[in-house]
């Protein structure tokens, strides 16, 4: 049997075309340690669907200084519910695939983020922050 590993099944493309890439929005320049929003979504051109049975999970963040090959976990967003309901009926709250944090970093690197559907697997995306003095 073949040995299989997480980093060649991680899908990738441009989220402009494919929905289950995930969005970072976060600027391109930065000031260093001063705290700026970084947002996370899946969807944002080509909606993904949201139901009990095809939903996105969750979305991990990470920061990966310039130079560094260990990136840092920065948050987990956990998307609970997709329209479950005490009831039986799929009517019930529905968690949207975005989420955003504030952060500071005192170098350049990169944002990498990765999300999960249940259907169609792991994705990821990396945006470049630069730091200015
Ligand atoms: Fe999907």
């Amino acid at each position: 049997m073949r040995k299989q590993t997480l980093d060649k099944l991680i899908q990738s493309d441009d989220w402009k075309n494919e929905k289950h890439a995930p969005v970072i929005e976060a600027p391109e320049q930065v000031v260093k340690n001063s705290y700026f929003k970084v947002e996370v979504s899946v969807g944002k051109e080509i909606e993904h669907p949201n139901t009990v049975e095809h939903h996105i999970r969750w979305i991990e963040l990470y920061f990966l200084p310039e130079g560094g090959k260990i990136p840092q976990h920065v948050a987990t967003f956990d998307f609970a519910s997709h329209g479950e309901s005490g009831d039986g009926d799929d009517d019930g709250v529905y968690t949207h695939p975005c989420s955003a944090t504030c952060i500071r970093i005192d170098c350049s690197g990169t944002l990498l983020a990765s999300s999960y559907c249940n259907i169609h697997g792991l994705w990821q995306t990396a945006r470049e922050v630069e730091v200015k003095e």
